[in-house]
């Protein structure tokens, strides 16, 4: 008596003995590959001109320079106080100080830790994150208290005809 059934296929027996399996994998395999390859060239050929835009945008960001925009009258921003205005967009909220007759600085004001408003605070001749004690040197904007561990960007500033206006905004060096 065989001890085959009908029921349970034997090695040799099985569904798939009409199907050269060593082949079949080769060929889903390779076609695999060439699929995935084609795939990835394709995608990289069609990413080509993102990736020169993101360079050129990313290289030029180090002077990016902003239509120049008026933010005070010289002889409205006596000396050690400061002024608050929007740059290089309507939402960019930035501060300018005016340190000494001819010194001014000025960075966007968005703490660098969660991006509270950051204040100039004349009597401590610091400016203060007030949402978890961060402070930033007015000279440089580096951090020296607190959470922040980044700089805040620096933005440039011109005097010209009594009047200061933000030109650019620094790139931050790590
Ligand atoms: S948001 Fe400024 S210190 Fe946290």
């Amino acid at each position: 008596m065989s001890d085959k059934n009908n029921k349970i296929p034997f090695n040799e027996d099985n569904y798939t003995h009409n199907i050269e399996r060593n082949n079949e994998r080769k060929l889903d395999r390779r076609g695999f590959m060439k699929t995935l390859v084609g795939a990835a060239g394709v995608f990289a050929v069609s990413s080509l001109p993102w990736g020169a835009v993101a360079a050129k945008e990313l290289m030029g960001l180090g002077e990016k320079e902003y239509p120049h925009k008026k933010i005070t009258d010289v002889s409205k921003l006596p000396i050690g106080d400061a002024v608050e205005f929007k740059f290089p967009g309507d939402h960019d909220d930035a501060i300018l100080i005016r340190l000494s007759d001819n010194k001014y600085v000025a960075y966007q004001n968005a703490c660098t830790h969660l991006r509270c408003p950051v204040f100039w605070v004349k009597e401590q001749g610091e400016m203060i994150c007030p949402c978890h004690h961060g402070k930033f040197d007015v000279e440089t904007g580096a951090p020296t208290a607190g959470p922040p561990r980044r700089p805040l960007p620096e933005i440039q500033v011109k005097v010209e005809n009594g009047a200061v206006y933000a030109v650019r905004v620094k790139r931050y060096e790590a």
